[in-house]
């Protein structure tokens, strides 16, 4: 190991191409090629042609986090690097010309046949050592690589190029090898790029059924509820994914994706499923007093039918925590203190699909998924009115110990309501007198406080129906008057 200082710039490598601004910081830096080993052959080939090589190979990166490490000590047969689309044609240019071509063994991948410069991958190969080139296609604000359908891998496994996976744009960092010259860029927070990598499997819309739709439906993208919905949609997606929550488009906004390529028309809000084990308070933090959607009702238990409610003045948000029991997965929905549940598939891992040129997670299958909401292929024709969700199933009723906490309302700039609007509307519901609303979670504390005098006129003096109201529908309609 040489270990020699590097320098390190700090730059946007995804999103300035050429300007960069050096040596931000100087740092020890011990990942390196050394001179006259096999990667560094190929590399120095490479790399002479100027080109900017991105590290995006999982195990790679997976070894700088543990440890600093040398490229050639790290015992693998593969490296995997990404570039820009603008600069493979070139590259393949330089490499075909290039004497150490002969001494190379490369393979280029084209997914469109018909078009050879269009580059996927690009493999280098010399001694049994495999540089892997990803090209980075680029999307309005994400990147897709593309699956290789050319080279037959001999003893490693592609991490990219083994199905079509979508890169979030990323800070980059530079890393520069004094003593021979190799230099290349690297994810700067490489932890979040590995995180993200869990997510990244791409998948499409269904196009045909998006064009039925308009063509048969007449059911059109709306632009200015798109402009409405997509910087919030986006401002969610972010916000968790920075927080490394996983999420996923739910409800009739995965419809929307999948069926439509884009929105249900006419739809009042967007909804987003989080894995109920991934909660913390980070997450209430976050949207507490958010520019964007801020979260005006968190209801529930965190343990039970969590939801949040966020609002843009406009527009409604849902965020539905979904708890895993035995092989799959529910979701609570509430109205007042009636507690409902939706069956949800367990969704061991998620993945990226594109909405409006931007990257969301969705369920890696999204069919099982909507089968399971709508009911098997009810879902791939527009809904009539009036239908009733067959998912959503009344479990129980809020005890009143509980509701006191279910139920946690705030203000636009992210402050717990204490006031008679507060107070009013969980007394509305409550056996129980209420002056005023104590500042806790939505979690029933070890020792809760009395419940207070027994209020004249109970809300819930009679019996509960045990009976299953018939048509949820009338349930759903209540929820805008939350809003108001
Ligand atoms: C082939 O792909 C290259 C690079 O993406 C593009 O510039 C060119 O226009 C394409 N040619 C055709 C015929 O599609
Ligand atoms: C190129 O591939 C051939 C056939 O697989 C192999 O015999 C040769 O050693 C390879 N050359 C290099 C430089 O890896
Ligand atoms: C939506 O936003 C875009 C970009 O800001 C704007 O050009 C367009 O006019 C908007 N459309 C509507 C219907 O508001
Ligand atoms: C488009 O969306 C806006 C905002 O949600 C709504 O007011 C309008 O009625 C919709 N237009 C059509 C044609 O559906
Ligand atoms: C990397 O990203 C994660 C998730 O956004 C964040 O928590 C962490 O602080 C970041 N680390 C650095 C060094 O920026
Ligand atoms: C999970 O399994 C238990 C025991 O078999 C059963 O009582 C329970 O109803 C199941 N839960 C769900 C959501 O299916
Ligand atoms: C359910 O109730 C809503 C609102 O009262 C009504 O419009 C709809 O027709 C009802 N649906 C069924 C299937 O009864
Ligand atoms: C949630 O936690 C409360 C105590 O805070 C407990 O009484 C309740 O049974 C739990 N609910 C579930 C669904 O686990
Ligand atoms: C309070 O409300 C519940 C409804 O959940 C009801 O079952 C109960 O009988 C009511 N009365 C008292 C005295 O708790």
């Amino acid at each position: 190991m040489l270990g020699t200082y590097k320098i390190v710039y700090i730059l946007t490598w995804f999103t300035i191409s050429s300007i960069w601004w050096p040596t931000v910081k100087t740092k020890r830096f011990c990942f390196s090629v050394t001179e006259n080993s096999d990667f560094y052959y190929i590399l120095h080939n490479v790399i002479k042609f100027k080109v900017d090589l991105l590290l995006i190979d999982i195990h790679a990166l997976d070894a700088i986090l543990e440890s600093s490490s040398d490229l050639n000590q790290y015992d693998a047969k593969s490296l995997t690097f990404a570039i820009r689309d603008s600069t493979a044609e070139q590259l393949k240019k330089l490499l075909d010309k290039s004497a150490s071509r002969k001494v190379f063994n490369v393979t280029y991948s084209s997914s469109a046949k018909t078009n050879l410069t269009d580059i996927d991958h690009i493999f280098i190969e010399y001694n049994q050592k495999i540089i892997q080139i990803c090209v980075l296609h680029e999307q309005k604000f994400y990147y897709l690589i593309r699956e290789n359908i050319e080279y037959t891998p001999n003893g490693w496994t592609l991490t990219f190029g083994d199905t079509v996976r979508a890169i979030d744009r990323t800070e980059t960092q530079i890393m520069k090898n004094e003593m021979n010259n190799i230099q290349y860029f690297y994810p700067k927070n490489i932890s979040h790029f590995l995180w993200l990598y869990g997510t990244s499997k791409f998948l499409e819309c269904n196009t045909e059924l998006a064009s039925i739709m308009e063509n048969k439906y007449k059911l059109y993208q709306n632009d200015s509820q798109l402009n409405l919905t997509v910087i919030p949609m986006r401002g969610i997606g972010k916000g968790l994914d920075d927080l490394e929550k996983h999420y996923w488009l739910a409800g009739g906004t995965l419809l929307g994706w999948y069926r439509h390529c884009g929105l249900i028309p006419f739809t009042q809000d967007a909804d987003f499923g989080l894995y109920a084990e991934e909660y913390s308070e980070d997450i209430r933090n976050y949207f507490l007093g958010n520019k964007i959607s801020y979260l005006w009702g968190a209801l529930g238990l965190i343990n039970d039918s969590l939801e949040f409610r966020l609002y843009t003045g406009r527009f409604t948000l849902d965020l539905f925590w979904a708890y895993k029991e035995n092989n799959s997965r529910w979701c609570g929905y509430q109205v007042h203190r009636t507690k409902f549940r939706r069956k949800l598939p367990l969704l061991p891992e998620l993945c990226s699909g594109d909405l409006f040129g931007y990257r969301f997670s969705v369920p890696c299958d999204p069919i099982e998924y909507l089968n399971t909401e709508y009911g098997i292929n009810k879902w791939n024709a527009p809904l009539e009115k009036g239908y009733s969700w067959i998912n959503m199933k009344l479990h129980s009723y809020w005890t009143d110990l509980a509701w006191l906490y279910a139920t946690r309302l705030y203000t636009r700039e992210g402050k717990l309501r204490t006031d008679k609007f507060a107070i009013d509307w969980i007394s509305k519901f409550y056996n129980y007198t209420i002056k005023t609303i104590p500042t806790f979670l939505n979690a029933i504390p070890d020792n809760p406080p009395p419940l207070g005098p027994l209020k004249k006129n109970l809300e819930y003096n009679t019996p509960v129906p045990k009976k299953k109201p018939k048509n949820t529908t009338i349930f759903l309609q209540k929820r805008k008057i939350i809003l108001t």
